[in-house]
């Protein structure tokens, strides 16, 4: 049987990786095979991303939106990519995936155009279920300065207030499209964001 692909979506600082660890830890539990993945991924067209976003490697918006379709193409067809992990029956689960382009660079560039480039793509899996974890920006850069050194280009107030009102747009828009969309509050406690987690998952399985 195909695996199930779960994506984790949110702005920075939100406890995606937390969240995303636990849930793999419950899964495994139950006896599923569980992969990890992120993105910009490990690949060389997530290095430069990671460049860009440093702030080192300075590139357009249009270039970013681009550059994040080609790293999430190597991510679905490269040997060990996410469609041969769902192949093999294995339950991926990444952190951001097109949900992120749509709401981040759909904000700074046009929206159509970012949101046909990764739906209309061949070579881009749609998920079996998208976790929205909902926090304001507010809170997640107080988490971002206590946890980090460094911070990255879209880490301010401004944009992620931007980004975050693009992202309840964007997962309205997927979710009449028929994507399975589950909105989490982020602002609750760790325990409790992860149960009403594994809630909505058990219900794709
Ligand atoms: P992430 O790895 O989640 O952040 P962190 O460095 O805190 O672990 O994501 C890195 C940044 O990339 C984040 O600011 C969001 C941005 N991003 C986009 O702008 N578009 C995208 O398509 C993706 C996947 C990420």
């Amino acid at each position: 049987m195909r695996g199930k692909f779960i994506v984790f979506e949110g702005i920075d600082g939100c406890g995606k990786s937390t969240q995303v660890a636990r849930l793999a830890e419950r899964l495994r539990k139950e006896g599923h095979q569980v992969a990890l993945t992120a993105e910009p991924t490990e690949l060389p067209s997530g290095k430069l991303l990671r460049q860009a976003l440093s702030g080192k490697l300075p590139k357009s918006e249009c270039e970013m939106a681009v550059l994040f379709v080609t790293d999430r193409i190597a991510h679905n067809i490269s040997e060990g990519g996410i469609r041969s992990l769902l192949d093999a029956g294995v339950t991926v689960i990444c952190d951001r995936y097109y949900y992120s382009t749509l709401a981040y660079q759909g904000l700074s560039t046009d929206y159509g155009w970012v949101k046909s480039m990764n739906l209309s793509c061949p070579e881009i899996t749609r998920p079996d279920l998208c976790i929205y974890l909902d926090l304001l920006p507010e809170e997640s850069l107080r988490r971002i300065a206590a946890g980090r050194e460094s911070v990255e280009i879209y880490e301010n107030l401004e944009t992620l207030t931007g980004v975050r009102n693009r992202f309840l747009e964007v997962m309205e828009d997927l979710r009449a499209e028929g994507e399975q969309i589950a909105f989490v509050d982020a602002s609750d406690s760790r325990k409790e964001i992860a149960e009403r987690i594994f809630e909505v998952v058990c219900g794709i399985f």
